[in-house]
């Protein structure tokens, strides 16, 4: 069986990085999303999957180009223009075998059982078998209502507050029969949620199967650093052989840096003289924290630099972005590609500061 992973969106809640890095790309403690995502099918027993792509393709196909799947195949359909999640599924409809599919939306990060859920589509007459994961606040998904037997009996995209009736959401994780690709409409933006899972709904084929494995959408900064604090602290089925300190060989350390696990510090990273780094952050290749400087519980793009006495808490620090000397940087704030702070300034709040955007130094008075 083969699966499809939607990964053609903009991501535009996880603006700025998503201005230049692909939602299906972000690092999880130094590794892109997408390696994370081919485990996921690979150890639910899938032979191979499509990647419905749109937006920003170039770095994700690269990315596979250059990896040893290990015989699990992958091929690529590229949209011209946004087609929806329904659309996106059914122009991969060239690579898929006729046979049912798993379809997989290319942003969550979750140890769902697939076998469980072809298992529990197969044991009924449904056209489409959602996976179900609860969660506190469901206005942000796909609010399903069940039966005792797990008959759809509506799905509500995005309800609002005033609608919810049940924490049980759509986790994003599909196993679809090839009947549900011909309902799609061609050539237009279908959505799934909006469109295709309430006709099935209506005609009695749409069916569910609840999760209580680890679930998380990746999608917002807030979810985003949290999944890479998951991982980080091995919250994440972490495997034989997981590592809390994480820390490359090429790494230069000067004296009195204080390395705090869970962390990870990629290839090339320079450490200065009394800097603290750690507390679930991961750096990326050739990041620079100054003297004196701290990193805790952040996320740092590959080339981020952190001058001396700066401080970086809980925020996500784009590629090659520059927080200048004592800046403060914390509360979920976050710095797109090549960005500068100036030295001094204090950014707080979840402020997002777009890409290549420079804020000029701010003198200190004491
Ligand atoms: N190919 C393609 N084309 N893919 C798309 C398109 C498109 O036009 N639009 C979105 N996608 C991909 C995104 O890249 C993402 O991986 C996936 O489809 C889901 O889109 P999101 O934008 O992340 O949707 P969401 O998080 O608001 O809601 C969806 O996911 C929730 C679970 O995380 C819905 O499926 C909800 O019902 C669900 O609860
Ligand atoms: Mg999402």
């Amino acid at each position: 069986m083969k699966a499809v992973i939607l990964v053609g969106g903009q991501g535009s809640r996880l603006r700025p990085i998503t201005f230049d890095v692909p939602k299906a790309m972000v690092p999880l403690r130094n590794r892109p999303f997408m390696g994370y995502m081919v485990d996921f099918l690979k150890r639910g027993g899938l032979s191979g999957a499509v990647l419905s792509l749109g937006y920003l393709p170039d770095p994700i196909q690269s990315y596979f180009d250059a990896q040893d799947l290990d015989g699990f195949s992958m091929d690529y359909a590229v949209e011209d223009r946004p087609l929806g999640t329904a659309g996106g599924i059914k122009n991969t409809e060239a690579y898929l075998d006729g046979e049912a599919s798993v379809v997989v939306n290319g942003d969550v990060l979750s140890g769902i059982d697939l076998g469980q859920a072809v298992a529990a589509h197969q044991a009924t007459d449904a056209l489409a078998t959602i996976t179900l994961t609860s969660v506190e606040d469901p206005t942000a998904y796909g609010l399903v209502e069940v039966d005792h037997d797990m008959l759809v009996h509506r799905f509500l995209e995005k309800p609002a507050a005033d609608e919810v009736t049940t924490n049980l959401v759509n986790a994003g994780v599909y196993v679809l029969e090839p009947e549900v690709l011909g309902m799609i409409p061609a050539g237009r933006e279908v959505s799934i949620e909006r469109e295709i899972f309430p006709e099935l709904q209506a005609a009695g084929r749409l069916r569910a199967h609840v999760s209580s494995s680890y679930w998380r959408d990746i999608g917002t900064p807030r979810s985003y650093l949290a999944a890479s604090h998951d991982v980080l602290s091995g919250a994440v089925g972490a495997g034989e052989g997981f590592e809390y300190l994480q820390v490359d060989g090429s790494v230069r350390r000067e004296k009195g840096v204080k390395i705090l696990p869970p962390v990870s510090v990629a290839v090339g990273c320079v450490l200065g003289r009394s800097a603290t780094v750690g507390g679930r952050s991961a750096l990326g290749q050739d990041c620079v924290v100054g003297e004196g400087a701290v990193v805790e519980g952040s996320i740092l793009f590959d080339g981020a630099c952190i001058e001396p006495g700066a401080v970086v808490r809980g925020s996500i620090i784009g590629p090659h972005a520059r927080v200048g000397e004592n800046a403060i940087v914390r509360g979920l704030s976050v710095l797109g590609a090549g960005c500068v702070v100036g030295e001094g300034n204090v950014l707080d709040q979840g402020v997002r500061i777009n890409p290549g955007v420079v804020l000029p130094p701010r003198s200190m008075s004491f």
